[in-house]
């Protein structure tokens, strides 16, 4: 595991786009597994910067989304169907039918689940792209006793809620379940790039690096794959150890 740790989110989130753009230009019919939320932003961002000028071509690209919430329709601006399209697909030239989100709506979620499973065992995902919850949490995989290795339904944390809910009108507006890849889908990513930036993920941080493997900090589970990149910006690797750290000076 490599963990670097930046001074500015614009540079780290312009290297994490060059990887990826650099995975799409050696491998045209990658898989790509997505993340949603505030970290991802600067780095699709920098993909479409890069879209526009050079034209990467994502048309037999895959992607596979991590999670959606339950009940949210996909015009829904607070849904993850609405951000992915808002934030990257629509700028890029990505086949519609190439394009995996878990469906929210669907009558029976638990089959939406198994079929989601199911995709990904077809097309294994080469890489992965993470965020980290201030609770550990990776997709929406949240603390628990337990691992859940496939996609399932999951009855979102508190915190998790407390969170997600400044795009919300209101807290009670935020979904309680969502649909999420499961912790043995992400693990069989063939490389893991996962971000945290920011004060608010300091702790979370630290579980995932520094603490023994527990579904409490559901994230800490990396420790065991084989290659995963994690970059950080001083503010989320504040309380690490300083041993082991790749500092990037920008
Ligand atoms: C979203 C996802 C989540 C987020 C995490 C961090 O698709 O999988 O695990 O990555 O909640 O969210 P932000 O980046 O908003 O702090």
């Amino acid at each position: 595991m490599k963990v670097y740790v930046y001074k500015s989110v614009e540079e780290l989130s312009k290297d994490v786009a060059k990887l990826i753009i650099s995975n799409v230009n050696k491998n045209p019919k990658c898989v790509l597994g997505l993340a949603t939320g505030n970290t991802m932003l600067p780095i699709y961002k920098e993909l479409v910067k890069d879209y526009k000028t050079n034209q990467t071509n994502y048309e037999n690209v895959k992607t596979f989304n991590l999670d959606e919430y339950a009940g949210l329709h996909y015009l829904n601006k607070n849904s993850y169907h609405y951000y992915m399209k808002k934030n990257l697909f629509q700028h890029i030239n990505i086949n519609k039918s190439n394009i995996y989100i878990p469906n929210g709506i669907k009558k029976d979620l638990q089959k939406e689940c198994d079929n989601y499973n199911e995709l990904l065992q077809n097309y294994p995902v080469d890489l992965q792209l993470l965020g980290i919850g201030t609770n550990g949490h990776i997709g929406f995989n949240e603390p628990s006793t337990t691992f859940t290795p496939f996609t399932h339904i999951v009855t979102l944390k508190d915190s998790t809620i407390l969170s997600n809910q400044k795009l919300f009108n209101k807290s009670s507006e935020v979904p309680k379940k969502a649909l999420t890849m499961g912790i043995q889908n992400i693990m069989t990513a063939k490389h893991i790039i996962l971000i945290a930036t920011g004060d608010s993920k300091q702790y979370a941080v630290k579980k995932l690096l520094e603490e023994p493997i527990s579904p409490f900090c559901p994230a800490s589970i990396l420790q065991k794959h084989q290659n995963v990149d994690i970059f950080l910006n001083t503010d989320s690797a504040k309380l690490l150890n300083k041993t082991n750290l790749i500092k990037k000076t920008a």
